[in-house]
């Protein structure tokens, strides 16, 4: 079976690829090298450096004809989204759509997308359901959003399936600072070299941290399983972003305090996920938790 890999020289789609390959299927990957890099890639794998909105995407689905998209090239981060809402909708709805549009074309048998729990925006400090009410709070969540109800109307017009994937905020190796679980990164990047990290707001606001290999995880399984549903990939946990400093603060051994400024616009107080229906029907499950996971991350930059 050949997936395509939209994104897969990024973080998360770097995880995506090795596990998709490691599992014997192919993976053919599409990426702009925007913020992805090329080194993330198994030599071995075919890297096409292509913009998802380019006319030549098509010739990439015509020679390659795959059987599967798994879709994560996106512009990422919340701030910018902010700064510049029209760069970030013609990446991540029209790259979509194009996407989208070449699915259809060449006949691919499913959809996977990656989602956020920015398209949920501000809740009560509760386990957030896939049927809560949508309300992001930044152009990047409703970029989500509308990409949401493109696949879902792409799904009744053309009988694409899907299956989309919310994710809470991931981290773990490869991670860029920039980008929605960034902090993590952040936090070790500055810890270990005895600098000082920002922290916005008062540094109570709350995240539900999931480990990459998870995240990887869940999009293999919706190769075959979760066909139209919609998932939350997270841990159900809650960690606010003074315990997450504290922990990597004593992991990293290095006794650094934290900067505090203003909170920014578009973050989040608190957000946590439900996760009981990606474990009825897609059949997932975090396998690491937050102290499992940062001392795989630590080993990761202390290799650096
Ligand atoms: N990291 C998180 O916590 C998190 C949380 C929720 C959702 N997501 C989603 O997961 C996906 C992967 O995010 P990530 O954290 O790995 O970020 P990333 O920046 O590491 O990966 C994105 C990849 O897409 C590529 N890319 C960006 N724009 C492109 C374009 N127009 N055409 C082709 N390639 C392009 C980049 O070069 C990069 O390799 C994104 O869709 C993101 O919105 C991430």
């Amino acid at each position: 079976m050949k997936v395509l890999i939209t994104g897969g020289a990024g973080f998360i789609g770097s995880h995506v690829v090795d596990l998709v390959g490691q599992t014997g299927y192919e993976p053919v990957v599409v990426d702009n090298l925007s913020t992805g890099k090329r080194e993330f890639i198994h030599p071995s794998y075919r890297l096409y450096e292509i913009d998802i909105t380019s006319p030549f995407l098509k010739d990439v689905f015509k020679k390659e004809k795959p059987d599967v998209v798994i879709h994560l090239a996106a512009q990422v981060d919340v701030a910018f989204s902010i700064k510049d809402p029209v760069s970030d909708a013609s990446q991540n709805i029209l790259g979509t759509i194009h996407l989208l549009n070449c699915c259809q074309e060449f006949n691919v048998k499913k959809f996977i997308f990656s989602s956020s729990c920015a398209v949920y925006g501000e809740k009560d400090d509760v386990s957030i359901m896939e049927t809560s009410p949508l309300q992001p709070l930044s152009y990047y969540g409703i970029s989500k959003y509308t990409s949401e109800l493109y696949i879902q109307t792409f799904n009744k017009l053309h009988q694409l399936p899907f299956t989309i994937l919310r994710y809470a905020n991931v981290y773990g190796p490869r991670q860029t600072p920039k980008g929605e679980g960034g902090v993590v990164s952040i936090f070790f990047n500055k810890t270990l070299k005895g600098e000082s990290p920002i922290i916005f707001g008062d540094g109570g606001q709350t995240r539900d941290f999931v480990y990459v290999k998870d995240v990887a995880l869940a999009n293999l399984l919706s190769i075959h399983n979760g066909k139209n549903e919609i998932f939350n990939i997270g841990c159900n946990s809650k960690t606010s972003i003074n315990e997450l400093y504290n922990k990597i603060k004593n992991l990293s051994s290095k006794d650094v305090s934290a900067i505090y400024m203003p909170a920014r616009d578009g973050d989040i107080r608190h957000s946590r996920l439900d996760i009981n229906k990606a474990s009825t029907i897609l059949g997932w499950q975090p396998s690491f938790n937050l102290e499992t996971g940062l001392v795989e991350t630590l080993a990761y930059y202390q290799s650096k």
